[in-house]
């Protein structure tokens, strides 16, 4: 009997649920991709952080502004000093020992409640339910110690509008310490994936009707009573705005740090079409490329981009990134197909032209060494289990040196110093 309670109650923590990278939130694109894309930006600014708080013998206090059900934490926990060589252990750029607090903030009770589900033994994790439709709260203004990183992740800034986001940044500003980060993220407007959507004229604010169709299996889609909600959709220059304006009002320096795009190739909405019937259905085979013992029909991997009229700095920006990632794609394609495992030598050897863009040149050269170096193992599934996953890692490499920072993928992220 008590056996029987002992299984129940781990199935009812959901951490007995099979694990699965190929769907749901935490699918390997989120985990692989967008979340090691967060990292590997958000690693020159923490390790400055982290340098700047050990040398006056203090530690780091983090707030997760919007923490859903605390997924920042193993983020920000996970950012490295470096990408680490093949003999090094990886060094965390924020290690248990440096880290003071984390207190993760949310208005919504049942994520709070996950968050103390998954997290709440930690003594050093706290969550608490607040609103930050008017600003920080004084829960947090008032009754809380400085912070030296303020972080919002995932579109948590587009719950807001302009006025609302001024309040919130100045607030932190005037809650901060010198030298703390912050880190805005938003949708961008202007990703592939809600191309019917980049007329709305940019002087305006703009709300999406956001639906997470993307949670129903594709024959579900249809008929599923989908939630939807509106989520402000900014390009570099109103973030700018926002930025100069939350400055102004708290009367301190924000420094802008670095901006950067993410998920161009892989947002959700990509797979929904909802809002751009011509989107390639590009994440469920790039969650498959980065799966164990799951072999990728590469051509999914193709994209016939269609421009929309009147729009040509971003027809011509995504007609090199898909030709790029296009050309990656059928030159690894290539590659297979001429692999002689009798010598363990390729038959075909990819040209790189010189006016290929740089990322992509080291992309196609990199998937051709990893060819050459492992194509003629013959445990495991060499295929699915190394060569697809690099490819994966090159496609994100691409997207990664390729975007401009300035609202092209679903997300628009910035981070700030604050200056005092
Ligand atoms: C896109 S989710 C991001 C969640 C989480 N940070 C992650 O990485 O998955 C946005 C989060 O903002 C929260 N949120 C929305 N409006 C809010 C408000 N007015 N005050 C505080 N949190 C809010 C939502 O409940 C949700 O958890």
């Amino acid at each position: 009997m008590s056996e029987k309670k002992a299984y129940t109650q781990a199935f009812h923590t959901g951490k007995y649920e099979k694990a699965s990278g190929l769907l749901g939130k935490y699918d390997n694109v989120r985990r692989f991709w967008e979340d090691q894309v967060t990292a590997i930006f958000l690693r020159p600014a923490l390790n400055e952080l982290v340098d700047h708080k050990r040398q006056r013998l203090e530690r780091v206090r983090v707030l997760d502004l919007g923490c859903g059900s605390g997924d920042g934490y193993d983020l920000i926990m996970g950012v490295t000093t470096k990408d680490p060589g093949i003999y090094e252990y990886i060094t965390a750029t924020l290690t248990d020992d440096m880290l003071k607090e984390y207190v993760g903030l949310d208005v919504n009770p049942d994520l709070i409640q996950q968050a103390e589900d998954y997290y709440g033994g930690d003594p050093k994790m706290r969550f608490i339910q607040e609103d930050l439709s008017n600003g920080l709260p004084p829960a947090i203004s008032k009754d809380e110690a400085p912070f030296d990183f303020y972080f919002t992740s995932f579109g948590t800034l587009s719950h807001f509008n302009t006025e609302q986001c001024v309040k919130i940044i100045a607030d932190i500003c005037r809650h901060a310490p010198d030298c703390a980060i912050f880190m805005g993220d938003w949708l961008g407007r202007y990703s592939y994936e809600w191309q019917d959507l980049w007329h709305h004229p940019v002087d305006e604010e703009y709300f999406m009707d956001y639906r997470i169709s993307y949670i129903y299996p594709e024959e579900e889609r249809a008929t599923a009573d989908v939630a939807s909600f509106p989520l402000k959709l900014v390009c570099r220059e109103e973030v700018d705005n926002i930025i100069a304006r939350a400055s102004q009002e708290a009367g301190i320096e924000i420094k802008s740090l670095l901006f950067f795009d993410r998920s161009l190739l892989i947002g959700r909405h990509l797979d929904t079409g909802d809002y751009n019937k011509h989107c390639p259905k590009l994440r469920a085979p790039i969650n498959a490329l980065f799966e164990s013992y799951v072999r990728t029909d590469l051509e999914s991997l193709l994209v016939d981009f269609v421009p929309r009229q009147g729009f040509d700095h971003l027809n011509n920006f995504f007609e090199m990134l898909f030709m790029s990632s296009n050309t990656l794609v059928k030159q690894t394609m290539r590659m297979l197909d001429e692999y002689d495992s009798e010598t363990g030598k390729l038959k075909f050897v990819p040209e790189i032209l010189p006016f290929y863009p740089k990322p992509l040149q080291e992309a196609i050269d990199t998937v051709r060494r990893v060819m050459e170096g492992v194509g003629w193992v013959e445990w495991g599934d060499v295929r699915a289990n190394v060569i697809e996953t690099v490819l994966g890692y090159a496609l994100r490499k691409l997207e990664t040196d390729l975007q401009p920072g300035t609202g092209m993928g679903h997300g628009l992220v910035g981070i700030f110093e604050i200056r005092k």
